[in-house]
């Protein structure tokens, strides 16, 4: 079918309070990053509505870049080994850098990022997610900015998607069982 609501259990967060709860990360962000330069790295494909919005919120100067990563191995278990499918057009030596993400699920791809970005010389690097869920509390990551602590449910919209479909909703959601079943 090509009803987008008949797929959803139900709404998690509304356009409304996506919009409002970005604005607060803004604000902190804009108080936090005061006087200095920030670029701001997006990670393709899930963090781009979060990127355009947050960029759009906050009142200073930035730069954006974006980085596009896959997980190696398949199935459950993850090796923590990200390969990189679009560097960062950006040289970080002595940047400040936050991270921008729409998730942390497990945690392992954004540990992996943070060093693989630690390690070109940038003067900080700092994450910022939308949603985390309670799995990604069993990686060791400082993560400075958090939206939501999200149920450990599958979501979706707001550029989080199931098999590349749903990140176009404005709002964010859970899959219906029957979808992925
Ligand atoms: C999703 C999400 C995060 C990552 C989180 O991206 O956008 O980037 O998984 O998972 P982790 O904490 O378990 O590592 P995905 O690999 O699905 O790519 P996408 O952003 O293109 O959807
Ligand atoms: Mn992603
Ligand atoms: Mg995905």
């Amino acid at each position: 079918s090509n009803d987008v609501s008949a797929d959803l259990a139900h709404v998690l967060y509304t356009k409304e309070e996506i919009d409002a709860k970005v604005a607060e990360l803004a604000a902190q962000i804009d108080k936090d990053y005061e006087g200095r330069d920030l670029l701001v790295v997006g990670v393709l494909k899930g963090a781009v509505m979060i990127m355009a919005d947050l960029a759009r919120a906050l009142h200073s100067h930035v730069t954006m870049d974006w980085m596009a990563v896959s997980s190696y191995g398949s199935g459950t278990t993850s090796s923590g080994v990200v390969r990189i499918l679009k560097d960062l057009d950006t040289d970080l030596m002595g940047k400040h850098v936050l991270i921008v993400e729409d998730i942390i699920d497990s945690g392992l791809t954004l540990s992996w990022l943070k060093s693989n970005l630690v390690s070109r010389g940038p003067a900080s690097v700092e994450i910022c997610t939308l949603l985390r869920k309670p799995e990604a509390a069993k990686v060791k990551m400082d993560v400075k900015y958090v939206g939501f602590d999200c149920p450990n449910e599958f979501v979706v919209g707001y550029g989080l998607d199931f098999s590349e479909k749903y990140r176009n909703l404005d709002f964010i959601g859970t899959l219906a069982p029957h979808v992925y079943q």
